[in-house]
């Protein structure tokens, strides 16, 4: 017996994991059932929740079953619950066949259609939504809310056509669709209007936007004219799209911000050519360099896989080197999962669990080596901050730095950018003093 449910939801709770992508989804997903006249829950507890998850790893992919769990409330009943997101488009029906816990399936491509997979749900039956269809739900999505952060994501462009024989998302999000010029400049100007002051714009090849033959840089540049906009960003980029355009545009455009967020996964030729990277570790620092040139103090981010099949000590070993030749203000690092339809899944030579625990720790102690470093460099030395949430403490405040960092401060308010005198640094965040308060 599955536990009772409130058919007639009245507030909702919308729960992202994963990708800056997924944030973005789960941010239009609660603005549509605003529309449909239900309230965000004020707590925890909510008669409708939307569980938006993220299947690019096993452990994130399992996470979501317990997560359905822990939504029984201690009488017994339970809130109406929509699985969204990867896992909803990479399981479809399989999760009705696992839990009873579970009122709406929809897919990443599919969720405009929540209102009425709510409505049926509502009605017994079990929607599952899992089509990509041809007219992209952008177009059948409201106008932005009113109410946004400080810092807002767009997404412009969504799906992969790479292939990298490690990955679900050219199966989970489709192929590689860029929105329209207008479309992203409507909503941009809109999250401005709304308070936006700074916009990161979102894609999982995001470099690879191109519309009517124009290319990410072209949006960047427009989208610089807006007035209210302070602070553009832009992620995640892939190697082979990183285009002149683009790296000039780090040099001449001082509201696109010196960060660049461009995975190269391994330094070893061998083990990217069998994740079909397509890109060398040679090409890839080759594209680095012009990168810096164009904007010396840039700060680079990247994401790793240690023990991809038959990944040896020396493959490992070129991945530190890789990593000491880079520089990295800050990166991500992940043991390879294998992932069910992919074709590095079915590889030989699978890496132990312990080999991968010991080189994922060898590497992350070199990463937060390197984050330090990099945090503190900027100790006594004076940066401009965008203030974006509340601290913990009455009067503390939590903005970025132009390079990303977290930097908490003693006053100001959200959406100020202000000029900050930084005067401690720690691996994760730095300390800042107010200078001057800057002119919007
Ligand atoms: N196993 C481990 N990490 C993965 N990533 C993608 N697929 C896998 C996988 N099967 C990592 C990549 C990618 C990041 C978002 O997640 O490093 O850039
Ligand atoms: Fe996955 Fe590779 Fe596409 Fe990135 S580029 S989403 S890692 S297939």
């Amino acid at each position: 017996m599955g536990a009772p449910v409130n058919r007639s939801p009245q507030t909702y709770r919308v729960k992202s994991f994963g990708c800056q992508m997924n944030v973005y989804d789960g941010e239009r997903m609660a603005e549509l059932l605003s529309a449909q006249g239900l309230a965000p829950a004020e707590g925890e507890d909510a008669d409708l929740v939307v569980l938006n998850t993220c299947h690019i790893r096993e452990k994130a992919a399992e996470k979501v079953y317990s997560d359905i769990g822990r939504l029984r409330r201690e009488d017994g009943t339970r809130p109406l619950v929509a699985v969204a997101g990867c896992v909803a488009q990479a399981e479809g029906a399989e999760i009705y066949r696992r839990t009873r816990d579970v009122d709406i399936v929809v897919g990443p491509q599919a969720y405009h259609r929540l209102p009425e997979l709510v409505d049926a749900a509502a009605r017994g039956s079990r929607p599952l939504d899992t089509d990509m269809p041809p007219v992209s739900k952008f177009d059948a999505l409201p106008a932005r809310a009113r109410q946004v952060r400080a810092s807002a994501f767009l997404t412009v462009q969504e799906g992969c056509d790479k292939f990298c024989t490690y990955c679900v998302v050219p199966y989970t999000r489709g192929a590689e669709v860029s929105r329209s010029w207008n479309a992203i400049m409507d909503e941009a100007k809109a999250l401005v209007d709304a308070g936006a002051r700074e916009i990161t714009l979102l894609g999982q090849n995001v470099n690879a936007w191109s519309y009517d033959g124009r290319h990410l840089h072209d949006l960047i540049e427009e989208l610089a004219k807006l007035p209210g906009l302070a602070r553009i960003r832009y992620t995640t980029s892939h190697p082979n799209d990183m285009r002149d355009g683009l790296i000039a545009a780090h040099r001449d455009i001082p509201k696109l911000m010196p960060f660049l967020h461009l995975p190269v996964q391994s330094g070893s030729d061998r083990i990217l050519k069998a994740m079909n990277r397509s890109h060398t570790s040679a090409s890839y620092l080759a594209i680095l360099d012009r990168v810096r040139d164009a904007r010396p103090d840039i700060a680079i981010s990247g994401d790793y896989i240690v023990g991809f099949p038959g990944e040896t000590d020396a493959d490992f070993e070129a991945t530190l080197e890789i990593v000491r030749r880079i520089g990295h203000s800050m990166a991500f690092s992940f043991k390879y999962s294998p992932r069910p339809g992919t074709p590095a899944a079915t590889m030989a030579e699978q890496i132990a669990p312990e080999v991968m625990d010991e080189r994922l720790q060898r590497l992350q102690a070199l990463i937060v080596e390197q984050q330090i470093a990099f945090n503190q460099r900027l100790v006594g030395r004076r940066t401009e901050v965008l203030l974006e949430r509340p601290g913990k403490y009455p009067g503390q405040l939590i903005g970025k730095s132009p390079w990303l960092q977290s930097i908490v401060v003693d006053g100001g308010a959200v959406g100020e950018l202000i000029e900050v005198d930084i005067v401690a640094a720690g691996p994760n965040s730095l300390t800042g003093v107010m200078s001057d308060r800057l002119a919007a």
